[in-house]
């Protein structure tokens, strides 16, 4: 199993959305959008205006996204944004692809590319009821702290 990290751009983003509708939640990869549950148009477009926003226009964009792809296939997303001096992470995967290890690959690339830009920290945040989320977090080796619902991850980066 190759599992590797490509840059987003405007072909990447429509194997994402492909990705994303067939195998994740919306709620699970964007931001809640009112209107009836699913993927419906409304939601797919806003899935790709997210993106766009948020990396791919120079003007607006936060962060660096990247598509997880395993075996050539799109499967999910993680990103880094850079907040002060550490960079905050986050990943999907699909749901046929969670839980066989992809998701610890991921963390260590980004974990190479967050060190690469001489972030001195390594964060993410999750919630309780997210088992996988936090054992992935502690397993890379960050302290995790809980506060109420929130599940803060924090890793030095040497
Ligand atoms: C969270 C997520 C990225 C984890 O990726 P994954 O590929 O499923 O995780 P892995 O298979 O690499 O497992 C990593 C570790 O977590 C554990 N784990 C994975 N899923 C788990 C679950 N549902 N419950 C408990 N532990 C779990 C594994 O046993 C493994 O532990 P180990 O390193 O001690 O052996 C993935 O499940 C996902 O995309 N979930 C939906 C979106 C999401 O919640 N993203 C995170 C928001 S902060």
């Amino acid at each position: 199993m190759e599992v590797a990290l490509s840059p987003l751009d405007e072909p990447a983003l429509a194997r994402l959305l492909d990705a994303a509708v067939a195998g994740a939640d919306p709620l699970e990869v964007m931001p809640p959008v009112i209107g009836a549950p699913g993927w419906t148009p409304e939601r797919r477009t806003a899935f790709v205006e997210f993106h766009r926003a948020r990396c791919l226009n120079p003007a607006t964009a936060v962060e660096r996204t990247w598509v997880v792809d395993v075996d050539g296939e799109a499967v999910g997303a993680a990103r880094l944004q850079p907040r002060g001096d550490a960079v905050e992470a986050g990943i999907w995967l699909s749901r046929a692809s969670r839980g066989r290890g992809i998701g610890s690959r991921v963390t260590a690339l980004l974990l190479a590319e967050a060190r690469s830009t001489g972030a001195a920290r390594f964060l993410a945040s999750t919630t309780t009821g997210n088992h996988g989320a936090r054992a992935l977090l502690a397993s890379a080796g960050a302290v995790l702290t809980t506060e109420g619902d929130e599940v803060t991850a924090e890793l030095a980066l040497g």
